[in-house]
């Protein structure tokens, strides 16, 4: 594990004032519903794509896919499937983010095939070659998952055992959950850059997946626009409830 101490000596930066950026970048994100006409520059949106895809996924099987939606012919489809939202309508981009619940037995063949250097260790191999296929296949319907159900159940009752994914249900929440940490590095990648950003829940997937031709296994978690803010973007105060209500400790 990198200590923050170690990260800012290879930046040649003090701690703290890696510290410091972070929070200032993580504090300055806002959801933003209004952006100026200015166009954000390609090499910033490839830069927040490069970071999405170092965000942690499970297995490593990069369930993921970013559909970058640039031109106005393609921004308007995608802000009208957005209902119209201004923070869709006035993006300069949008970036429509996509979780592959059907990607992941390919994925687990490269990585063994593109392991870097070749030659993946044996521990790898019979990861991705076995433990992967058992645990992600479901089967038409999840009758697989069914019988991984019962096994676990079984099996659970004398020791510690995974219990999801076993339905194509939780083969969603598995590929969503990878996908929505992706989502948030865009959103301080474009802040750290100067821009900003609003994710999207309010969009009609359908219209969305048919403008994008997206394959039956896609799901989009967000869509998200980037932008510079109008000055009048931000519509109130950040707001949370307080921390220590969620924070159970034991
Ligand atoms: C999954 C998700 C979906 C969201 N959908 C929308 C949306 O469709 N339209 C919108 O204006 N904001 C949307 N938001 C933004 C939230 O309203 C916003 O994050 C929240 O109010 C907190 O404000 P902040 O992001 O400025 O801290 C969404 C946020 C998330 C994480």
């Amino acid at each position: 594990m990198k200590e923050n101490a170690v990260i800012a000596e290879e930046a040649a930066l003090a701690p703290e004032t890696v510290s410091e950026a972070f929070e200032q970048v993580v504090r300055g994100r806002r959801s933003v519903r209004k952006f100026l006409e200015e166009p954000v520059p390609e090499p910033v949106i490839e830069k927040c794509l490069e970071l999405a895809v170092l965000a942690p996924n499970s297995s490593n099987l990069q369930p993921w896919e970013f559909h970058w939606v640039r031109t106005p012919q393609m921004k308007a489809v995608i802000a009208e499937a957005c209902m119209g939202q201004s923070a869709a309508t006035t993006a300069s981009d949008l970036i429509v983010v996509v979780a592959r619940t059907g990607t992941w037995r390919a994925h687990a063949k490269r990585m063994i095939a593109d392991w870097p250097g070749g030659n993946p260790p044996k521990i790898v191999r019979d990861y991705y070659g076995r433990l992967a296929p058992f645990m992600y296949t479901q089967g038409i319907l999840s009758v697989i998952g069914h019988g991984k159900r019962v096994l676990t159940m079984a099996v659970g009752l004398f020791r510690a055992m995974p219990r999801e994914p076993v339905s194509l249900g939780d083969m969603k929440v598995w590929a969503t959950k990878s996908t929505a940490l992706a989502c948030e590095n865009i959103m301080l990648a474009a802040r750290a850059y100067g821009y900003d950003t609003c994710p999207m829940e309010g969009f009609d997937s359908a219209r969305v997946k048919r403008a994008l031709k997206l394959p039956g296994d896609a799901l989009i978690p967000m869509i998200i626009s980037v932008g510079k803010a109008a000055p009048d973007g931000i519509y109130g105060p950040q707001f949370r409830f307080s921390t220590n209500e969620f924070v159970k400790r034991y």
